[in-house]
């Protein structure tokens, strides 16, 4: 039996691949513009670091964690996401000495173990920037600023930015109380897991897909009117902003994340065109993280896009590797030997050449050159060889030249460089 991929986890072929090139690429250019620089950290963390920051009672890490012991005995997990590990490395290298404010991004596979359907995936790949050191609310409009500009120059289009504020410390507790009391009056309807965690994570109730658990909740108290006066003065303020860049935004109070590491503002892109899977980026405030993970009290604030996400938004459809602009076509070993200097030559010089090694036929050959695209072909047949010269094909408009083979080299650089 064939040995086939993993559930979950897709191959990213030639032809898809050019669109992902994109919007990477995109991503770096938009990103530096921000004055973001890039971190590489490894797909495989401490299990505790991410119980610890996702929070133990999240879907996340009850459920969806492809956690393994290696060798020795330690917990390891393949990373469910980005913020944690980059706060992990933040505080390990003390990056905060060198600068007040750091601005990191990454791109990289995630995992973790949902149920495969479209726009979700068992490995999925993060594009995501993190700014930690600043409490200003300016800072959160800036990265929002800049996720809008980025889905802008992507192309991306069709989605709504959604805000809300979790509050903090202080006024959150004074919610989850609130919380706890509304829905231990209603636990009948809830799913077995809300009415097992409603006690000990509350916000993760409202946040459940369940539709019992959607109905039952639609009057729950909203987080906005528990807000302590600093949480509302920041709230306002990131709207006052918002407005003042012309950034349209809803404010959905509904909206409490998956990960309890928020504090203050969160904040989802969603759009109406991937069905239920709606966020194409997701984000917000984590002001005790860093602290929490040991480090210095630092403020943070960030968001995450699923790259396979705005895959689909964008549509597939790149164009496979580009087209040769020259493709030697020969016949006979002398041919082929002078052909494969000739094309190693004009590489190296960064010119797209390419060959054919299988030892087709010549009509073959030129099929080929016709598939692939190829600007011109340049022919070396048996009688040209034996004169020392080459025919060389305009494939546009079927003209041909001939051409020297001792003078072909500087010849073909000046005729394909023009
Ligand atoms: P998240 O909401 O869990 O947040 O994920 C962010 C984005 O990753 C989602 O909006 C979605 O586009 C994509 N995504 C998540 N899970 C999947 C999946 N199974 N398949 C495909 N795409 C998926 C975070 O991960 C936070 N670390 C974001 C953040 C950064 N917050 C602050 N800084």
């Amino acid at each position: 039996m064939n040995i086939t991929g993993i559930k979950g986890m897709n191959d990213i072929l030639p032809g898809e691949i050019e669109t992902w090139q994109f919007l990477e690429e995109t991503a770096r250019q938009v990103f530096r513009g921000y004055g973001f620089a890039e971190i590489r950290l490894p797909v495989v963390e401490k299990t505790e670091l991410f119980c610890r920051s996702i929070g133990e009672s999240t879907d996340i890490v009850e459920k969806e964690m492809y956690t393994f012991d290696d060798k020795s005995g330690h917990s390891l997990t393949l990373r469910p996401e980005g913020t944690a590990p980059v706060m992990r490395a933040f505080i390990e290298h003390k990056l905060h000495a060198g600068d007040p404010v750091s601005k990191l991004y990454y791109i990289g596979p995630m995992f973790r173990y949902e149920r495969p359907q479209k726009g979700r995936y068992r490995q999925f790949y993060q594009i995501g920037a993190e700014v930690i050191g600043v409490d200003d609310p300016k800072i959160d409009v800036q990265v929002l600023a800049m996720l809008m500009h980025y889905l802008n120059a992507a192309g991306i289009e069709n989605v709504e930015l959604q805000i809300n504020s979790l509050g903090c410390p202080e006024c959150r507790p004074g919610y989850r109380r609130a919380l706890i009391d509304f829905l231990e009056a209603r636990l009948d309807p809830l799913c077995s897991d809300c009415r097992r965690r409603y006690q000990s994570n509350p916000l993760r109730v409202l946040d459940c897909k369940v539709p019992g658990c959607k109905e039952a909740t639609a009057q729950a108290p909203s987080v906005l009117e528990h807000l302590c006066a600093g949480c509302e003065d920041h709230f306002a303020t990131v709207r006052r902003h918002l407005e003042t860049l012309n950034l349209p935004h809803t404010v959905n109070p509904r909206m409490v994340r998956g990960l309890d590491y928020y504090t203050r503002t969160t904040f989802e892109m969603v759009t109406n065109r991937l069905g239920s899977q709606n966020a194409v980026a997701a984000g917000g405030r984590y002001d005790g993280l860093v602290k929490s993970l040991g480090g210095p009290e630092l403020p943070g604030i960030g968001f995450a896009m699923g790259l396979e996400r705005l895959v689909l938004m964008k549509g597939a459809g790149g164009t496979v590797a580009p087209a040769p602009e020259l493709f030697f076509a020969g016949i006979g070993e002398a041919a082929s030997d002078q052909a494969f200097l000739l094309m190693s030559a004009l590489q190296k010089s960064g010119i797209r050449a390419e060959m054919d090694f299988l030892g087709k036929s010549l009509k073959a050959q030129m099929r080929r050159a016709n598939k692939l695209g190829a600007a011109r072909v340049l022919i070396i047949g048996e009688e040209e060889l034996a004169k020392g010269s080459a025919q060389l094909k305009d494939m546009a408009d079927g003209s041909q030249q001939e051409i020297r083979l001792d003078t072909a080299l500087p010849t073909l650089l000046s005729l394909l460089r023009s």
